[in-house]
């Protein structure tokens, strides 16, 4: 098969590691671009779709657009640790609903929507991927620290999302892997207030880590489905 034929869809292209994944399978996909806002995409011949938001109501319209069975893959590179107006909590003094809300927001409601409206663009006829960019923040056995009340709740959240997601749209699709992939700790305006207490060989570059994670997909199994995986495709225990 012309490899020009597999389809892939990113949503939060404009985001470090979608726009690293975009540059990453434009050459052997068509790619379908989703972001809120427009980016600059390097050299990038797929198709750019700016949504304005994620609502309900935008996604349906959004994927009414496309046939079902569209897509090869399905990439959600949408999430929120920080933004102008909070950074993650330190101690439980620090928990506000707003930060609280707007955390699970971008890290848990988005990604829902965007599955139950695109799950059925996924191809049924041969394996099909629905990825979700988690966390190891997200795992509750991995908690050593403390810390980070809304990150770490709403990744363990989405982690849930994936498990459910895995059992409810495998029993119609045997081909499907859905999967939460954590990225390693990626240099990008998401953890860039945090990097001055990492040392320099810990953190990837966006294109790294996707290198790492497209060929941990495509050695990916329905067996894997439900679950989270690291960059080096070792397993994120709940
Ligand atoms: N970087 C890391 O080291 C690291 C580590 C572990 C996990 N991750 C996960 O990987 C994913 C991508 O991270 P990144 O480093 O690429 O971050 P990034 O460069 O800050 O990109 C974040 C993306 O999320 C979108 N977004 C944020 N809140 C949103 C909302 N409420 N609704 C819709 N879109 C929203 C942004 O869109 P706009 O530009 O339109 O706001 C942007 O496309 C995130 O889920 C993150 O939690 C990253």
């Amino acid at each position: 098969m012309d490899k020009k034929n597999k389809r892939i869809a990113i949503f939060g292209a404009n985001g470090t590691i979608g726009r690293a994944l975009l540059a990453h399978y434009q050459n052997e996909s068509h790619v379908y671009a989703f972001s809120r806002n427009d980016f600059d995409a390097r050299n990038s011949n797929s198709d750019k779709i700016l949504l304005g938001d994620y609502n309900d109501e935008t996604l349906a319209r959004t994927a009414s657009a496309y046939e079902d069975n569209s897509f090869d893959k399905i990439f959600i590179c949408i999430g929120m640790l920080h933004n102008s107006d909070f950074m993650p909590e330190k101690r439980i003094e620090d928990f506000s609903k707003l930060q609280f809300m707007k955390t699970m927001e971008s890290n848990a409601l988005v990604p829902a929507l965007i599955a139950k409206n695109f799950y059925k663009k996924l191809k049924r006829n041969e394996k099909s991927i629905l990825a979700f960019l988690s966390a190891r923040v997200g795992s509750i056995s991995d908690n050593r620290k403390g810390g980070w009340y809304s990150y770490r709740t709403s990744k363990a959240a989405l982690n849930m999302l994936v498990k459910n997601l895995s059992i409810e749209l495998g029993r119609n699709n045997k081909r499907l892997v859905v999967i939460g992939l954590h990225p390693g700790t990626v240099d990008s305006p998401l953890t860039q207030p945090f990097q001055k207490n990492l040392e320099g060989s810990k953190i990837f570059s966006a294109d790294f880590s996707v290198l790492k994670l497209s060929s941990v997909i495509d050695s990916l199994s329905v067996e894997s489905s439900g679950k989270c995986i690291d960059w080096e495709g070792k397993v994120i225990f709940p």
